[in-house]
């Protein structure tokens, strides 16, 4: 079961940049390959990645990072998240967060989501002035995710600056090749995020609010079951983590879709009824996150290969978005696609809890910039960042005009 040359080669920059071109020479080979450098099986047609994603014997099975005194804190986010669980653990957590997340939360936020998508652009269109070059990512893409996800959950002002540095070196471990470094930077983030987190509740738990941070202290199930601590902690650090993570890249990756294809740029200003259809198609021609792993629980027969009990297997969900099995002319963008079954927030038991609030920030995102511009030009060749999992890009300079 060797495969050479391997499949996906992430060691080579040019895949990175752009996997697309390499997604579409797999998915014309065999839907499921092995990738002998990473160790694991890979899925790119939409048919297999659908069903890694939903196969019960295909488990997030999270074991800790050894040694165990070096990784402590990394390890206890991870071990106590839903992400990384599997029923019947997931079900009870998932059931107690989506309880606390019902509570009216993503449609309270909605007006205020706009309002702010409005200033943070209108700010930009300030210092931009039809003719000098501003980082949209930095500027709105990055910014908006942070204070949405941090009003929701009731952080208080001062400290969301903190967020997304803890955020962004806990995130780095789930790439490939890291250094020491790396795995350092992490831990330390991991222990002061949950160190912040245990005293926020202990406020919250004294002193209770509206926010989704107070609704997690306070939840019950229909049994009386609640969170633990650490669940509690955890349960926080993933909303913060994952409720920026991949919206910043869906502004940044679907912005600069939008300014190399004019054509659907004006066809969007001109009818912004097309919003909801257009951001599921920004979601689907660059996905945010690439890949998720599973773990065979038993031997799987799945696209013509056999998991073996213990294998792992990865499901791309950038390459899945592009199979022309399931879109027709799927390297076109058209932000009027429907249907658009694209799977970038996943599929089964671990489908994203936060799509409807995602879908919320990105359509006050690009409905605030087409609303309060005339003009959006790029400003300069933006650069990506180097990571193949998390795929987005270091700067955006856009030029905007009122
Ligand atoms: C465009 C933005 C987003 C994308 C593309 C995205 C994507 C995903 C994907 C693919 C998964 C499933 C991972 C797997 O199956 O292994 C997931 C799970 C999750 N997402 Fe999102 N997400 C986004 C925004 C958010 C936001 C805003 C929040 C928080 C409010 C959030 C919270 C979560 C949580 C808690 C899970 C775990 C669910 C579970 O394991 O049952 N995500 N997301």
């Amino acid at each position: 079961m060797t495969g050479t040359p391997p499949p996906l080669d992430l060691a080579d920059p040019a895949v990175v940049a752009d996997p697309y071109p390499a997604f579409a020479a797999a998915r014309a080979q065999a839907p499921v390959q092995w990738h002998e450098g990473l160790g694991l099986w890979l899925a790119f047609t939409h048919a297999e990645a659908g069903a890694v994603l939903r196969d019960r014997r295909l488990g997030r099975i999270w074991r800790d990072r050894e040694p165990a005194e070096r990784f402590g804190s990394f390890n206890l986010i991870h071990r106590n998240a839903i992400l990384e669980m599997e029923p019947p653990d997931h079900t009870r957590l998932r059931r107690l967060i989506s309880t606390a997340f019902a509570r009216g939360h993503v449609e309270r936020l909605r007006p205020w989501v706009q309002e702010l998508a409005g200033q943070l652009v209108d700010g930009l269109v300030e210092r931009s002035a039809g003719s000098q070059p501003v980082d949209v990512l930095s500027g709105m893409a990055e910014e908006l995710p942070v204070a949405v996800i941090a009003e929701l959950l009731g952080v208080p002002g001062a400290d969301r600056p903190l967020l997304r540095p803890w955020s962004n070196a806990i995130v780095k471990m789930y790439e490939y090749g890291r250094t020491t470094a790396v795995e350092d930077a992490a831990e330390r983030a991991a222990a002061e995020f949950v160190a912040y987190l245990r005293d926020l509740a202990a406020e919250r738990r004294r002193a209770p609010g509206e926010d989704l941070l107070s609704h997690l202290v306070s939840v019950r199930d229909s049994h009386g079951d609640r969170l633990t601590e650490d669940e509690l902690v955890t349960t926080c650090i993933l909303l913060l983590n994952a409720g920026h993570e991949a919206t910043v890249n869906v502004s940044g990756n679907g912005l600069l879709a939008l300014l190399r294809h004019p054509d659907e740029l004006a066809r969007l200003r001109a009818d912004p009824d097309l919003l909801p259809t257009a951001v599921e198609e920004l979601m689907r021609y660059d996905s945010p996150l690439q890949l998720f792993e599973r773990t065979a629980t038993e031997d799987v027969e799945i696209g013509g290969v056999t998991v073996a009990r213990g294998q792992k297997i990865a499901a791309l969900l950038g390459s899945a978005n592009r199979d022309p099995a399931v879109f027709s002319a799927p390297d076109t963008l058209d932000v009027g696609r429907t249907p658009n079954p694209q799977i970038s927030f996943g599929a089964g038991v671990h489908f994203c809890i936060g799509a409807p609030l995602a879908r919320v920030e990105l359509q006050a995102t690009f409905g605030a910039l087409l609303a309060r511009t005339s003009r959006l030009d790029l400003g300069a060749t933006p650069h990506r960042r180097p990571e193949f999992v998390i795929r987005g890009l270091a700067e955006l300079p856009v030029v905007l005009t009122r």
